[in-house]
């Protein structure tokens, strides 16, 4: 990651600073620094495309992590969301708003036709923890099972950064320093059904799986492994929860990742592309599982807000329409397709390329975080996944011609 100019460089250089220089140097004075943020300042988008506070334009491969499926400023969502802010902000979940119960109607449909329920919160880790709650209280008061507490997850998993959803995810760096994590996860390395079954036991609750490891270098699930869990926990009385956070919303070329497979999860996750940027999650789940959470026991001052769910209603009936899903489907095929010329172009450089749809990394041999930093000098923002890989998760509104045109600026930044 390259570094903002330090403020004493600012100020000897000859140039006059820029307005990035003085916006930057604001932030590392005023915001918490946690996150390893690129020295730009975006000011404007439209579709896959940003513009940064100098005028420079990038073909935007990232689209907001996985979060902006029809690109930036829509005019549909823009819309739909103008409509509803103008109409009505926001209203408490102690009474009925129609956005959220035309988003509901959606999302359970979509999963599983009039016997499903739909929780709405604000994020990713939200929903999870919503996963996580819904299990543990299904297990012990529906199932009678109070000593089933324990969720297995996988190494290389991200589910989120709350102190539950960061010990489901399975990877040491995220953890360090926060101890004492709260009880009742334990991990199974991705892909391996021996080790998930030797975990299993009188105190296991459910499975929680992505379809799709994103954070963790986006490493699918191997062939048939997510129809094995679901088996494995019809055999132990476990519930299969899939965090759809990053693969929802129809970005693998199926309308919720899992689909990959014909298996019916009891519980998923969602957020990101839900309301094209705006922040919105959702817990979807069978309606014998949802009433563990009856009344009172779970909820959420903003979640499901009117303006977020109406621009996920726009969203929706988009980003999951058939032609949208075929678009996704050709456009992830160009990617393997450009992507395995650059490999055999730079023989050892690249190492991999993986993916679905509109999700796909490239595995570098090294150096990935220099890859990502020149990409954007260069020209085309996308973003660093696990260890060694460049992560592209473009707009699903990115013509062929632009990934194209992406994909030859990556190959320059190698
Ligand atoms: C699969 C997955 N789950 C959960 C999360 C957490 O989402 P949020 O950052 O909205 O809390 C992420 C974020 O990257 C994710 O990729």
């Amino acid at each position: 990651m390259i570094e903002a100019k330090p403020a004493e460089a600012a100020a000897t250089s000859v140039a006059a600073p820029t307005r990035t220089d003085r916006i930057i140097e604001r932030a590392k004075h005023h915001l918490l620094q946690n996150y390893k943020q690129q020295p730009i300042v975006l000011v404007k988008g439209e579709g896959p495309w940003v513009w940064d506070a100098e005028g420079r334009k990038y073909l935007d491969l990232i689209g907001g992590i996985a979060t902006c499926a029809l690109g930036h400023c829509h005019p549909a969502v823009v819309g739909a969301a103008k409509a509803q802010l103008e109409t009505l902000w926001h209203a408490s979940n102690v009474f009925y708003t129609e956005p959220q119960i035309q988003l509901a109607e959606r999302l359970t449909s979509a999963f599983g036709g009039a016997d499903a329920r739909a929780f709405f919160c604000n994020s990713g880790a939200e929903a999870n923890e919503a996963l996580i709650k819904l299990a543990r209280r299904w297990q012990h008061e529906i199932a009678g099972n109070k000593q089933r507490s324990e969720i297995i997850t996988f190494e290389g998993g991200f589910h989120g950064r709350t102190l539950a959803t960061v010990t489901a995810t399975a990877q040491p760096k995220y953890q360090a320093g926060f101890e004492p994590l709260p009880q009742g996860f334990v991990y199974a390395p991705m892909g391996d059904l021996d080790a998930v079954k030797r975990l299993v036991g009188p105190q296991t609750a459910a499975i929680l799986v992505e379809p799709i490891q994103g954070e963790g270098g986006v490493r699918p699930a191997p062939a048939g492994f997510l129809r094995a869990l679901r088996a494995l926990c019809d055999e132990h009385g476990l519930l299969l929860l899939i965090d759809e956070v990053q693969t929802g919303i129809g970005r693998t070329g199926t309308v919720f990742g899992y689909q990959v497979e014909a298996i019916q999860p009891d519980a998923i996750s969602l957020a990101k592309s839900l309301g094209n940027g705006l922040p919105i999650g959702a817990m979807v789940c069978s309606d014998a599982v949802g009433k563990a959470l009856p009344s009172g026991t779970h909820g959420s001052t903003f979640g499901g807000n009117p303006v977020a769910a109406a621009a996920a209603v726009a969203t929706w009936d988009l980003a999951t329409a058939p032609q949208m899903l075929a678009s996704n489907v050709h456009n992830g095929a160009l990617l393997h397709q450009l992507g395995a010329s650059i490999k055999a172009r730079h023989p050892g450089r690249v190492v991999e390329c993986r993916g679905r749809g509109m999700l796909f990394g490239i595995e570098v041999d090294s150096g990935a975080a220099d890859v990502v930093a020149r990409c954007r000098q260069n020209g085309l923002l996308v973003n660093l996944a696990g260890e060694k890989t460049v992560r592209f998760a473009p707009p699903y509104v990115t013509s062929s011609h632009e990934l194209t045109e992406g994909l030859t600026l990556f190959e320059r930044s190698l």
